[in-house]
């Protein structure tokens, strides 16, 4: 079969569909059409095409001031190039065989030493409509475990949406999951103070939250792992499975713990508002790692503004939040906010009549991964001085 895209474009156009679409477009991948294969190019050359042309895909478009791993981002010159291309290729043919999913994709990665899995909701059939279960896993540690990263990988590609999980050593979950005859339970993940997405989670796209080195999640002895798991409204019921695997911290760096730090829930009185913000200054200075947005399915767009004497940034701006797609951001490096800075959550609701009738049981929320900045070691003391970044 010949190649249909033009001859100067076709490597192009392979790389920016390896780089910009494969991570989710492929057989085993979280979206429904496998863009490897060519016939799909042909037979949905107009759909895809639309998807470029409204900005749908890759989703969802983010604005930020600072730059995150694996945003899947197709930048102005990359769409306009395959809108070239599929308009000159009316038979795109072979694009697929010339494509081949970028390294970065996680599935598949082989289990390292040093690492542990659980299988998840072995038992559970996703309604068809949609659903959140919470799971609890013991782990059954009898030290603190440090973790780099967190993957939570579903078994029927497409079937879970997100996933967030928590710490719990109160056996509170333990106990919910073992008296709720069906898989898992139902109720938002949260356990008291303790938030959803403090030690990360995974969406589409992105089913691993890897920290960059030096940094770890603090797992308590004797904990269990709480799951607070959103299957994807798909129309028929899928096998809900999930498999969670922690990698331990091997690194000889002395670790650094990332905490959350949520921003966001709903101001008493302000139910009915269309736009809400939350604003906080900090007492001391942290590096920011990682973001989870956790905006339920009433928020429209979320974003989160940093002020500091000498200068402001936007930090992460969501657009068009759909909860089903909401996924983890790592920063690619590591941002130092320094004491004094004010931290502004700007949540813009749906109007009412759009929100589900029980969506205020969650509150939305922008919950931070940080880590405090360590006290300078004594002989530098006199020479640290520069904390503006
Ligand atoms: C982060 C994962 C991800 C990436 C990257 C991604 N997609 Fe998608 N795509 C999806 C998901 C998930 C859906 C299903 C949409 C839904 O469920 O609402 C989808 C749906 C689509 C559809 C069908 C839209 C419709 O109207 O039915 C097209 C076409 C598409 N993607 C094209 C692309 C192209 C082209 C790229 C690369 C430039 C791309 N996508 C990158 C996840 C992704």
């Amino acid at each position: 079969m010949q190649a249909d895209w033009p001859s100067d474009a076709a490597a192009e156009v392979a790389a920016i569909v390896a780089r910009s679409c494969l991570p989710c477009h492929t057989a085993q991948g979280d979206a429904p059409l496998d863009l490897t294969d060519s016939a799909s190019w042909w037979r949905h050359c107009v759909t895809i095409s639309a998807a470029l042309e409204q900005g749908a895909m890759p989703p969802w478009p983010i604005e930020a001031g600072v730059h995150f791993r694996d945003t899947h981002e197709l930048p102005a010159a990359d769409r306009a190039t395959l809108l070239r291309a599929l308009q000159s290729a009316h038979t795109a043919r072979t694009i697929g065989e010339k494509c081949t999913p970028a390294a970065a994709d996680i599935k598949g990665m082989p289990p390292r030493s040093g690492s542990a899995s659980f299988l998840v909701g072995t038992d559970w059939l996703t309604n068809p409509e949609g659903e959140t279960r919470t799971f609890a896993v013991a782990i059954n540690n009898p030290t603190v475990l440090l973790a780099s990263t967190i993957t939570l990988q579903p078994m029927e590609p497409g079937a879970l949406a997100s996933v967030t999980v928590l710490p719990d050593t109160s056996g509170v979950a333990l106990r919910l999951d073992a008296s709720d005859p069906a898989a898992g339970y139902e109720a938002m993940g949260d356990i008291g103070r303790s938030v959803s997405g403090s030690l990360g989670g995974g969406g589409i796209g992105c089913r691993s939250l890897k920290l960059p080195q030096p940094f770890a999640f603090r797992i308590p002895p004797t904990c269990a792992l709480v799951l607070e798991a959103h299957a994807a409204p798909l129309g028929f019921a899928a096998d809900g499975a999930l498999t969670l695997t922690l990698e331990f911290y091997n690194s000889s760096e002395p670790v650094r713990v990332v905490q959350p730090l949520a921003l966001g829930g709903v101001p008493p009185g302000a139910q009915d508002e269309l736009r809400f913000e939350h604003i906080m200054t900090l007492s001391e200075s942290v590096d920011l790692v990682a973001i989870v947005p956790r905006g339920g399915d009433s928020v429209h767009s979320m974003r989160l503004d940093a002020a500091a004497p000498s200068e402001s940034l936007l930090i992460l701006d969501i657009p068009r939040y759909l909860s089903h797609f909401a996924r983890p951001y790592v920063l690619t490096e590591p941002l130092r906010l320094s004491a004094g800075t004010q931290l502004t959550a700007t949540f813009s609701m749906l109007p009412l009549n759009l929100r589900a009738p029980d969506s205020m049981r969650s509150a939305p929320v922008l919950l931070l991964l940080v880590a405090p900045v360590p006290a300078p070691a004594i002989e530098h003391q006199a020479t640290v001085t520069d904390e503006s970044k």
